[in-house]
């Protein structure tokens, strides 16, 4: 296996003992590597007492330790195992990976019964932290959470008292402690953050761009799919945006200022490991949707420095994947065919600001920002990665019950995709088609019981 393979979870772990039969205990191991690999083995052991080391990533090792103490004895109650769930059978270097064991058998014939364990969920609750924010923020994560709680999986949050309010009252932003503890979480919800007595740029910078930073999550995935104004056939496009670099910096600085004769600089930086990455992975993804279309957005004919070391990454990454068509257009071009003509795209790959800008517009033709979901990824889930609707804090309807809930909502699918519950995440992106109309609260009950039913 390559650098590039993650273990997204193990799904079912199959104990068989089977001693009478074969004289020795088998033991199966099926593991789904979320969205780049499928890892199935069965492990033949003739000692009872073992210990199973997965070698992922050719460097990671996921140890699954299921210690029998001897033949007879380890596997006699299913409490033993019951005390070895979750995150102490599986450990993703150091980080613990999502464990379900939703298909346990154990058959103990040298005990001479056997006992079939179905359906039996050792699977422990994903650990989400929660930054509700300012403004309409906490009012659509709280529908979010509402719904994903409709869907059966289980969420262990901690709310998160982050945003604009709690700076103007004790001066936090996100401190480096905060941002430790938001390390050791399996994922981040955000509603919005920004008040309108902050100045800009503090609250972006300390608390969103921050986390982005820190956390490493490269890449910003915002899907766009609908039926766009003026349109009747539905689109069905993704923008992969680079998340970590361009303008968002804060290169450059300003000298003389407030006089007539100000400096402003403000760089791009663009480097050839950020960039790479970000191509790289939109051209996985493309490869793995039907249309395998990647378009890359820039403005080459003006920013000539960024754009040829964006236009080289692109063509040189396209050759590892000749299965996916390629297209370049310029970011000004690319607004019109948002509007006219936005069944041209499948994936979109663009920078960080161009990103910023377009997946505004794609939110306003896909029926308005308040359906726009994102997911900031950090791929190689060396921590938490983090969701939030594209839309802001929106004071000025805060709470008037007219907040849309559905693009939180829909960022809680991703987030659900991400922890390697697919079937959820399908769920609730099924019940946002068509969603109902009415109050924040309303349209988020709606969802949620149209998700309860599926589940059942
Ligand atoms: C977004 C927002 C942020 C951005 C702001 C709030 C810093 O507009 O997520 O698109 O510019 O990235
Ligand atoms: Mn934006």
């Amino acid at each position: 296996m390559t650098d590039e393979v993650t273990l997204g979870c193990i799904v079912g772990v199959t104990v068989v003992d089977d001693r009478d039969d074969r004289a020795q205990t088998d033991l199966a191991l099926r593991c789904r590597c979320d969205d780049l690999c499928v890892f199935e083995d069965r492990f033949d052991l003739a000692n009872a007492t073992f210990h199973v080391a997965l070698l992922v990533l050719g460097r990671v090792v996921v140890a699954v330790f299921l210690q029998i103490s001897e033949q007879s004895r380890g596997l006699d109650l299913l409490s033993d195992l019951d005390s070895t769930t979750g995150r102490e059978v599986c450990e993703l270097g150091g980080q613990p990976v999502v464990c379900s064991l939703r298909k346990l058998v154990f058959r103990h014939a040298h005990k001479g019964y056997r006992r079939p364990y179905d359906g039996i969920s050792m699977s422990r609750a994903h650990r989400v932290a929660v930054i509700g924010g300012d403004g309409i923020g906490p009012e659509v994560v709280t529908e979010a959470l509402k719904v994903v709680a409709a869907s059966g999986v289980k969420l262990d949050t901690t709310d998160f008292d982050l945003g604009g309010a709690r700076y103007l009252r004790d001066g936090e932003i996100l401190s480096d402690s905060t941002l430790d503890q938001l390390r050791g979480f399996d994922a981040i919800l955000l509603g919005a953050v920004g008040t309108p007595d902050v100045p800009p740029g503090v609250i972006e910078r300390g608390l969103l761009l921050k986390m982005r930073f820190e956390l490493d999550l490269y890449i910003n995935q915002r899907p766009f799919s609908g039926v766009a104004p003026g349109h009747t056939a539905p689109h069905d496009f993704v923008v992969i945006r680079e998340n970590t670099e361009g303008p968002y910096v804060g290169e450059g600085g300003v000298l003389r200022k407030g006089t007539p004769f100000e400096v402003a600089t403000q760089g791009s930086v663009n480097t050839a490991h950020g960039v790479e990455r970000c191509v790289r992975y939109a051209f996985e993804l493309a490869a793995k949707r039907s249309r395998k279309h990647l378009t890359l957005v820039h403005k080459t004919n003006v920013l000539t420095f960024a754009g040829d070391l964006w236009q080289r990454t692109f063509t040189a990454v396209a050759k590892d994947f000749p299965q996916v068509s390629t297209a370049y257009n310029h970011v000004d071009a690319a607004c019109i065919y948002f509007v006219q003509d936005p069944h041209r795209y499948d994936v979109i790959v663009t920078d960080n600001l161009f990103g910023d800008i377009l997946t505004d517009l794609g939110g306003a033709v896909r029926g308005g920002i308040g359906v726009a979901s994102s997911a900031n990824l950090n791929p190689r889930r060396t921590g938490p990665s983090m969701f939030e609707p594209v839309h802001g804090s929106a004071p000025d309807i805060v709470g008037t019950g007219k907040a849309n809930p559905v693009a939180a909502i829909l960022s809680a699918a991703h987030m659900l995709e991400f922890l390697g519950e697919a079937r959820a995440a399908e769920a609730l992106r099924t019940a946002c088609v068509d969603a109902p109309r009415g109050t924040t609260s309303h349209v988020g009950t709606e969802i949620a019981s149209r998700v309860a039913k599926a589940a059942k």
